[in-house]
């Protein structure tokens, strides 16, 4: 089947009451792994790049194993998306090439570094959302900052000090128009969340039940939502590596998210220490060996296992069959009655 819009993915696990997992890519290999994670566990999915992703790979390169992925496992619905577009232009040059699903970053100025302001916010997030819809592209906005700035992307330092607040959620999703709302409740990207298993205090899933009372039909978008396993940790320090001790996103408190509206998990760091420790297996048992085949393989390996967990808790699994996809035209129409009706 062809690519689905992200928004269709996530009214249907609304209607279903579970999560999709968004899973970030740069290769064959991981879209290879989590493609075949979504078959074996029958699963809806959605497939994300951000800008470095769509640099590595000069995006035709991306786009065009994206339609490999379609060919390859037609009974899977998938959605591309552009994980936090830092301008409208980056936005459109992803809808330009086929991507399905945009998020519009607002929550930072251009630079992906710098706090904005909400006016600023609201004004590029719909410019984006005008703009998508017209071609039936699904878009997300973010409001309120994740800490963390080593991904390259976030406002850095203390990841309490933006938290989302939920009346103004109510005031952005209403004057921006966007299909999904992600929310900052004290996560950051990468693999230094917390320096022990996060509370409440720290990791805020309260803020999330607020926000899901005011805006009972907005599809909630937790970031940073990498558990950072334990056991990936150590497979990565055993053959020479030197992660610091660390703690992520316990998948349980995910789950209580997804009780409470939240319809996409972004997950990229568990996939890069489930590939990382797989290589550095290989390159220390196998000293010898230097076919790339030999270590990407059980890295791809690695990788789908991790995903087939995620799949599975979030709640996704046994849901690929459920229903048809609406080509991007007919949401195109969706949009524009939604917009007549207004
Ligand atoms: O937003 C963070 C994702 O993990 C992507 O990271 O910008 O290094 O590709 P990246
Ligand atoms: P992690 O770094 O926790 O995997 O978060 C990924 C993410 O939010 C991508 O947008
Ligand atoms: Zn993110």
């Amino acid at each position: 089947m062809p690519m689905v819009s992200m928004r269709q993915l996530l009214d249907e696990a609304a209607k279903g009451g579970y999560g999709v997992g968004a899973f970030n890519v740069n290769n064959m290999e991981q879209i290879q792994a989590i493609m075949e994670a979504a078959r074996e566990t029958k699963s809806p999915v959605i497939i994300q790049a951000s800008r470095g992703a769509r640099t590595y790979t000069n995006d035709r390169f991306l786009y065009h194993l994206m339609l490999a992925a379609t060919e390859v496992y037609p009974e899977i619905p998938v959605a591309l998306h552009q994980d936090h577009g830092n301008s409208p232009a980056t936005c459109k040059s992803a809808i330009e090439m086929g991507f399905t699903s945009v998020m519009m970053d607002g929550s930072l100025m251009e630079d992906g570094k710098t706090p904005s302001t909400f006016d600023y916010n609201i004004r590029v997030t719909r410019e984006v959302v005008e703009l998508a819809h017209e071609k039936g592209v699904t878009v997300e906005g973010e409001l309120g900052t994740l800490g963390g700035i080593e991904d390259g992307h976030g406002a850095g330092g203390d990841p309490m000090a933006h938290l989302t607040d939920p009346d103004q959620a109510v005031e952005f999703v209403e004057r921006t128009g966007i299909d999904a709302l992600a929310v900052a409740i004290g996560t950051s990207h990468g693999a230094y969340k917390f320096s022990k298993k996060p509370t409440g205090e720290v990791l805020v899933m309260k803020r999330i039940e607020e926000i899901h009372t005011k805006l009972p039909t907005t599809h909630l978008v937790m970031h940073g939502s990498s558990s950072v396993p334990q056991d990936l940790q150590d497979v990565i320090n055993k053959y020479g590596g030197k992660m610091k001790p660390t703690f992520g996103v316990p998948v349980e408190e995910i789950q209580k998210g997804i009780q409470h509206g939240v319809r996409k998990i972004n997950v990229d760091t568990d996939n890069r220490m489930a590939m990382t420790g797989a290589i550095r297996k290989v390159f220390a048992e196998k000293p010898e060996a230097f076919d790339p085949r030999d270590y990407l393989k059980p890295a791809r390996d690695a990788m789908k296992e991790v995903v087939k967990k995620r799949m599975v808790a979030f709640g996704q699994a046994g849901h690929a069959g459920d229903y048809t996809p609406i080509p991007l035209a007919e949401m195109a129409k969706f949009y524009k009655r939604q917009l007549v009706n207004a």
